[in-house]
């Protein structure tokens, strides 16, 4: 048998793999993506081969294995804590992505800091930015330690090196991109590169029980650049996310192989760095209008978390031509299943009418509880009558008009209850099985109709 070739072409954007060039990758249909690279390295054959312990894996009789109790650092930041599912599993590759700009460096220097200060040893790698200018942002924040090296250096051997030497407690890898492994002749950035890169970070991070925060960018379309298969090799994934012209951050868990997914940490960037946010939901209904027609609260799940959040909707008739839809914040698919179940299970003619929604605060909200909050801002706007500023609507939306039932129905009804909200309405087959809480009315529904009557009792 002919020897198989040691060079391919590999896709940059979805990792796809050919034994010669293409011009258009055929399962991406990305044009112009298909670079040559080679074979895949050592790392990488040795990582898939020792299961990352340096070991040859056994196969072991359940009942012979022990479980242990995490044990994990805390960072100063609670949000953070919580994010990660109670604080830093020692050992675990954690993947930070977001948008450049958005405070990734700035985050995980404050981490770092924090740990630092209790006792931790931590060496902060940077390939994008020298010593000087990571010690000029330390000094704006306030960060000052006598274990804490920086580190700026891209070459993973000379990083293996120096980490064997100096032997720290956490790693700092800023950014994955920029990192190069020399024996691959591919640039830094590109897909073998950083798949290589990562799956050597794994191998120290189990081999050396430290744990690796990687910094990776995010392409236009919001994925961490390059391949997808990144996020599929480390422990954790977390996004920081939000509206560079805002000052809110979430970080938000997408994988966690120690904790629960799709938990949030809520932040502010102000002068001084990073602060957390303890109540978000006070945060996100602040600037709230009261009395202003087009606006429904809605008491979201992020996570394990309950957040109140204010979605608002303007309604005008089309000047000429299609009528305009946008949707900032909230799914435009969403939106526009909302709008025709108005039209024909409730009688609004929206056709002809322009629909702007947006959530306040920057905040993305995509969970079926929110359906009944943007249909009541709707109808609102359209009537232009407002709805009652105590008010918190919960519900799932189905295509005939039925509110269907959304989970964990308590954790939102005491959240709204505890910012003073004094009436929600919630689906009908929500009602048992549950505590209601005093001082709160609850007003169950089962249609879209029966809805709108009881909001808007002069409308239908
Ligand atoms: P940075 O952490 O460099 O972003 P990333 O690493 O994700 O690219 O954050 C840069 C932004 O944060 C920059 O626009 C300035 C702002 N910033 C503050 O507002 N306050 C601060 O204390 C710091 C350090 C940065
Ligand atoms: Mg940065």
């Amino acid at each position: 048998m002919a020897k198989k070739s040691a060079v391919k072409f590999v896709c940059q954007a979805c990792g796809y793999e050919s034994p010669k060039w293409l011009g258009r990758c055929p399962n991406c249909g990305a044009w112009n993506q298909m670079e040559e690279e080679r074979e895949a390295t050592k790392a990488v054959k040795q990582q898939q081969r020792s299961n990352f312990t340096g070991h040859v894996p056994q196969a072991v009789v359940i009942e012979d294995i022990k479980t242990e109790n995490i044990p994990r650092v805390k960072t100063e930041m609670e949000e953070v804590n919580h994010v990660l599912g109670g604080g830093i599993v020692p050992g675990s590759l954690i993947l930070i992505g977001g948008d450049p700009g958005i405070g990734k460096s700035t985050l995980l220097l404050q981490i770092s800091a924090q740990i630092n200060n209790a006792g931790h040893r931590v060496l902060y790698i940077s390939g994008e930015e020298s010593a000087g200018q990571i010690k000029m942002r330390a000094e704006r924040l306030g960060v000052k330690g006598t274990d804490f090296y920086i580190y700026p250096e891209t070459d993973i051997d000379a990083i293996r090196e120096t980490i064997e030497k100096i032997k720290p407690d956490f790693v700092i890898v800023d950014s994955i991109q920029t990192m190069i492994q020399p024996e691959n002749n591919s640039t830094a950035g590109s897909v073998s590169q950083v798949r290589e890169c990562t799956a050597e970070f794994m191998r120290i991070a189990k081999t050396n029980d430290i744990a690796i925060f990687i910094v990776g960018h995010v392409t236009k379309e919001g994925a961490i650049a390059g391949p997808r298969m990144l996020e599929h090799m480390v422990d954790t994934v977390l996004y920081f996310e939000g509206d560079r012209h805002h000052s809110f951050r979430i970080l938000r868990a997408v994988k966690n192989r120690f904790g629960s997914t799709d938990e949030i940490g809520v932040f502010e960037m102000i002068e001084g760095g990073l602060r957390e946010v303890k109540n978000p939901s006070e945060m996100f209904l602040e600037e709230r209008l009261a009395g202003a027609s087009g606006s429904a609260v809605v008491a979201s799940l992020e996570g394990t978390r309950p957040i109140l959040a204010e979605i608002q909707c303007l309604i005008t008739p089309t000047a000429f031509g299609n009528a305009r839809r946008t949707a900032s914040g909230l799914d435009y698919n969403r939106v526009a299943l909302i709008m025709a179940v108005l039209e024909k299970r409730a009688g609004l003619l929206l056709q002809n009418q322009d629909a702007y929604f947006k959530s306040t605060g920057g905040v993305k909200l995509d969970e079926p509880a929110i359906d009944l909050a943007i249909a009541v801002s709707i109808a609102s706007s359209y009537w232009d009558v407002e709805t009652s500023a105590s008010e918190c609507f919960i519900g799932e939306i189905g295509l005939t008009g039925e509110i269907r039932r959304v989970n964990r129905v308590e954790q939102r009804v005491n959240e709204a209850k505890k910012l003073g909200f004094t009436k929600v309405y919630l689906p009908k087959n929500n009602m048992a099985g549950w505590k209601h809480p005093e001082d709160i009315q609850i007003i169950p529904v089962t249609t879209i109709q029966e809805t709108l009557h009881k909001v808007f009792p002069n409308k239908n």
